[in-house]
């Protein structure tokens, strides 16, 4: 699939793995989220534009590589994406934060917006979509469309973990948008779930289960 990007970094699968693993402790989840969004976003943020600046050390002068300005924005789908944003942040630290609340419907599994709040300048910024589960793709199509009304154009979707379905949904609703997963999982079940997945990211990070 084009603009998809799956990683199969042997780091990557092995913090993967211990994500999935139901025993795996809220605390420990937490801090695997936060480390695989951190490998994810090293590659996915090879194409930051860099300028010539000229620094001194202290043998001379000398003209290095810096990012140049301080364009990105960082976008988690509440609840599950907040977990991602520090992995983000620990790289990127002058990076601004934006959020969409969403919430899936149990029974329809149908994406719903209760809150939106972006940088200003958003329209000027490379924008990072952060929420670890893409299952149907609803709630990461409906908030893209929404950072979309708000003048966003450059926009880049992470997650951890992607149905083949929602990943599909997502690129024909938004070919322009790439995305990034660290694993493409076998399907969903008959609730929604992806399979073989890792449950209810948020109530994993949040322990609200
Ligand atoms: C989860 C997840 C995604 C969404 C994925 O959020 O974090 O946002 O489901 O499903 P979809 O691709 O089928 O839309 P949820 O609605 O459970 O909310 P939460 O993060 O507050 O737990
Ligand atoms: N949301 C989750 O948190 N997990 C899934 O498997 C699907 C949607």
């Amino acid at each position: 699939m084009k603009n998809l990007t799956v990683f199969d970094h042997p780091l990557i699968q092995h913090k993967t793995a211990i994500l999935r693993q139901k025993e795996t402790p809220n605390k420990e989840f937490r801090e695997m989220v936060e480390e695989i969004t951190m490998l994810m976003c090293f590659e996915a943020l090879r194409d930051l534009p860099v300028e010539e600046v000229e620094i001194e050390t202290p043998i001379k002068k000398t003209k290095q590589k810096m990012l140049k300005g301080k364009k990105l924005a960082i976008v988690p789908i509440l609840r599950a994406g907040l977990g991602m944003v520090n992995g983000l942040l620990n790289l990127v630290p002058s990076a601004k934060v934006g959020h969409i609340g969403m919430y899936r419907d149990e029974e329809t599994l149908q994406p719903h917006e209760y809150y939106c709040k972006l940088p200003a300048d958003i329209d000027n910024r490379l924008i990072v979509v952060v929420d670890p589960m893409l299952a149907t793709g609803g709630s990461a199509i409906d908030a893209i469309t929404q950072i979309k009304s708000y003048g966003g154009k450059q926009i880049k979707f992470l997650c951890l973990i992607a149905a083949p379905e929602g990943a599909k949904a997502l690129a024909e609703a938004h070919p322009d948008v790439e995305i990034y997963c660290a694993n493409l999982d076998e399907g969903l079940n008959e609730k929604g779930y992806i399979v073989p997945g890792l449950g209810d990211a948020g109530d994993r990070i949040f322990g609200t289960k």
